[in-house]
C-alpha cells in the first residue's frame, strides 16, 4: 500500500534541475529520478519547465508541485500496482503529450511504483519487469560513445556520438574493452599535436570532443587505436537540418548528398549502423536510405519517440531496422515497455537509452535487461553518471543466474 508520494528538485549531470520523485510503501521507500535530453525529439512527450514569473528558468517547481499535489492524492492509499498507476496518471494527464502534467511528473512516479512492486515481489527489477510484460530478459551489447560532436560536444564536428561496439564474449568483457580503448584512444588524441591538450576535454556524454573538423578526422582517430571494432553513428540529422538542407561540417548537402556522404564513410570505418541519419519527419526518405545502405543498421531515436503510434508509421514506410527506446521520451515505463514489445513484433533491433542529462540512477540497466534490448546506450565508459548503468549491467550479469 502506497504510504506517501513526495517531489524534489535536485541537479542532474549537466548542473540543470530535474525531478527525483520518493515513494513510501509498507515496504520502504523507493527513489527514482529523470534524465533529460538536450537535442530533444520535436515529437516527445513534453517535460514540464518552469519559466514562468513565479517559477524561474530550467527549474522544474512545477512538475515537482504536480507530483505532490495533484499526483499523491490520486494514489497514496491504493495498493502499488504499477499498471494501475501508470493509468491513472496517464488519464489524469489528459493529453497526447503530458504536457499538463509533464512526463518528468509522471515517469518518476511510475519508476517508483515499478521499483517498489519488485521488491514487494521480491523479485530483482530487470525480471519484475520481463515477467510483468512476458519478455525474455537479455544482457544488451554496450554502445560507448566515445566521441562528442553536435549539440553534445560543440566542437567542429557536427555528428553527435561516435560509439563503439564491442563484441567480446560477455559484458564484462565488452566493458573492460571499452574502458581500454578510451584510454587509448585519449593518448591517440594527445599525439595529434595541432589538436592541444584540450582536445580531451569530454561533452555531455563522456567522449572526448578533440579539435576535429570533420567525421573523416574523427573516423581516422577511431581507426587508428582499432580498426575492427564495430561502430554506430548517432547523426543527430534534426539538430543540423535547415529548410531543404543539411549543413555537416560546414558544407551544405541535400538528402542525396548525405546519403552519398554515409556510403563513404562506411568505406573508412566498420560502421554497423547509423541512428538519425535524416530528419525527424521524413519517413519516406528514410526508407530510401534504408535500401540504399543495405544490411547497414538504420536506427529512429527522433523519428520515432519511442512512441507506438510513430512506429507504425515507420513500418509502414520501411523507414528503419532499429529503434531507440527512452522512457522520457513518453513518459512512463509501461508505455515504454508497450513500444519495446512493438518493436519486437516488427523485429526491429532495440537500442534502450540514457539521455545527455542524466543522473547516478541506475533504472535504464535494469531496463534494458528486462525487455531483452539487443543493445544499450549509456555514453562513454566514464562520469559517475554514465558507468552507474554499466556498473549495474556488471551486477546484473554476475548474479542473473544465480537469482
Ligand atoms: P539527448 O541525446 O539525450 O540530448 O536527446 C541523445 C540522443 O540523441 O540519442
Ligand atoms: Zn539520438
Amino acid at each position: 500500500m502506497i504510504k506517501g508520494l513526495k517531489a524534489r528538485e535536485v541537479l542532474d549531470s549537466r548542473g540543470n534541475p530535474t525531478v527525483e520523485v520518493s515513494l513510501l510503501t509498507d515496504k520502504g521507500e523507493f527513489t527514482a529520478s529523470v534524465p533529460s535530453g538536450a537535442s530533444t525529439g520535436k515529437h516527445e512527450a513534453k517535460e514540464l519547465r518552469d519559466g514562468s514569473e513565479r517559477y524561474i528558468g530550467k527549474g522544474v517547481l512545477r512538475a515537482v508541485e504536480n507530483v505532490n499535489k495533484k499526483i499523491a492524492p490520486l494514489i497514496v492509499g491504493k495498493e502499488v500496482d504499477p499498471h494501475e498507476i501508470d493509468k491513472i496518471m496517464i488519464d489524469a494527464d489528459g493529453t497526447e503529450d503530458k504536457s499538463n502534467l509533464g512526463a518528468n511528473a509522471i515517469l518518476g512516479v511510475s519508476m517508483c511504483a515499478f521499483r517498489a512492486e519488485a521488491i514487494r515481489e521480491r523479485v530483482p527489477l530487470f525480471r519484475y519487469l520481463s515477467l510483468q510484460f512476458d519478455i525474455k530478459e537479455s544482457i544488451p551489447i554496450p554502445c560507448f560513445n566515445v566521441i562528442n560532436g553536435g549539440a553534445h560536444g560543440r566542437g567542429g564536428v557536427s555528428f553527435q556520438e561516435f560509439m563503439i561496439v564491442p563484441q567480446e564474449e560477455s559484458f564484462t568483457e565488452n566493458l573492460r574493452y571499452a574502458t581500454e580503448f578510451y584510454h587509448r584512444l585519449k593518448d591517440k588524441i594527445l599525439d595529434v599535436v595541432e589538436y592541444g591538450a584540450n582536445s580531451v576535454n569530454i561533452g555531455d556524454e563522456g567522449g572526448f570532443v578533440p579539435e576535429a573538423q570533420s567525421a573523416e578526422d574523427v573516423l581516422s582517430l577511431i581507426t587508428s587505436v582499432d580498426n575492427k571494432c564495430s561502430l554506430i553513428i548517432d547523426v543527430a540529422a534534426s539538430e543540423f537540418f535547415q529548410e531543404d538542407s543539411y549543413i555537416v561540417d560546414r558544407k551544405s548537402l541535400n538528402k542525396e548528398e548525405l546519403i552519398a556522404f554515409y556510403k563513404k564513410l562506411i568505406k573508412l570505418a566498420p560502421i554497423m549502423g547509423f541512428e538519425d541519419p535524416l530528419e525527424e519527419d521524413d519517413f519516406v526518405g528514410w526508407s530510401k536510405l534504408k535500401s540504399e545502405l543495405g544490411d547497414l543498421l538504420v536506427i529512429g531515436d527522433d523519428l520515432l519517440t519511442t512512441n507506438v503510434k510513430r512506429m507504425e508509421k515507420a513500418k509502414e514506410n520501411d523507414s528503419c531496422s532499429g529503434v531507440i527506446l527512452k522512457m522520457n521520451q513518453i513518459g512512463s515505463v509501461s508505455e515504454a515497455i508497450r513500444a519495446a514489445k512493438k518493436a519486437k513484433d516488427f523485429g526491429w533491433k532495440i537500442v534502450a537509452s540514457h539521455r545527455s542529462g542524466e543522473t547516478n540512477d541506475d533504472f535504464l540497466a535494469d531496463f534494458a535487461v528486462g525487455i531483452g534490448a539487443d543493445y544499450i546506450k549509456s555514453g562513454a565508459p566514464a562520469r559517475g553518471e554514465r558507468v552507474a548503468k554499466y556498473n549495474r549491467l556488471l551486477k546484473i550479469e554476475e548474479a542473473m543466474y544465480e537469482y
